[in-house]
């Protein structure tokens, strides 16, 4: 499974990246936001950060903006992924950028039906949101497998991005599930690391060492 960090914060990326994590990054127009900085500057310099997809969110609604937009954005660096919402006009400017090479990656899906279209009409990726649905009391991991029964059944490439990830557990029933992607805040990807047992264990070894009175080095 890959693993995309979900933020704009340059520091944030880098640091991860230094532990070979970060297979692709996702943007959108809020984490832009949140991060201070200008669109084309901050997803060019991730992009030289990362290997992996970079996906960059159009802001347009209208399908001939988004094109314009999407084509912008796609020459920032070979690695960005068009991020475009699902909608009529978002699934039309998927089958065109898709038809042009693009890497495209379809956003704000609710729904099985919706990420079926997508993949009809070649998105590369579809971003279910999980946390989002959890909020209105659905179940977010519910579309994640739904989703990959119905790619299965049919052999769609296109790969689920579970997104809205919110906890440790969003990310353990995805690869349960067998999502392509997931994409998390880093906070959510360094608290993969944590269990109360291997800080407890971990305080017992050292306290034990201290009294056996040896160092290795
Ligand atoms: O990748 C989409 C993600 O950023 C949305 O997350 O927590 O705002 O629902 P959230």
């Amino acid at each position: 499974m890959d693993f995309f960090v979900d933020t704009a914060n340059v520091d944030e990326i880098r640091e991860l990246n230094q532990l070979g994590v970060v297979d692709g990054v996702t943007t959108n127009p809020s984490l832009i936001l949140k991060s201070g900085r200008d669109i084309i500057d901050v997803t060019k310099e991730i992009c030289a950060l990362v290997d992996g997809h970079v996906s960059a969110e159009v802001a347009a609604t209208k399908f001939d903006t988004m094109i314009a937009e999407g084509r912008k954005l796609s020459e920032i660096a070979p690695n960005i992924a068009v991020k475009l919402p699902l909608t009529w006009d978002g699934l039309k400017a998927c089958h065109t950028l898709s038809q042009e090479g693009k890497t495209v990656n379809v956003t704000l899906c609710f729904s099985a039906n919706q990420a079926l279209l997508a993949a009809k009409v070649g998105a590369t990726y579809i971003s279910p949101f999980i946390g989002r649905l959890d909020d209105i009391n659905l179940d977010g991991m519910d579309l994640i497998a739904d989703i990959r029964t119905i790619y299965d059944n049919y052999g769609y490439k296109t790969k689920v991005l579970a997104a809205s990830i919110r906890s440790v557990n969003h990310v353990f029933d995805s690869a349960l599930i067998g999502a392509d992607v997931i994409t998390a805040p880093p906070s959510v990807i360094k608290q993969l690391a944590h269990h109360p047992l291997t800080d407890k264990g971990l305080d017992q070894f050292l306290s034990d060492w201290s009294q056996t009175g040896q160092t290795i080095l």
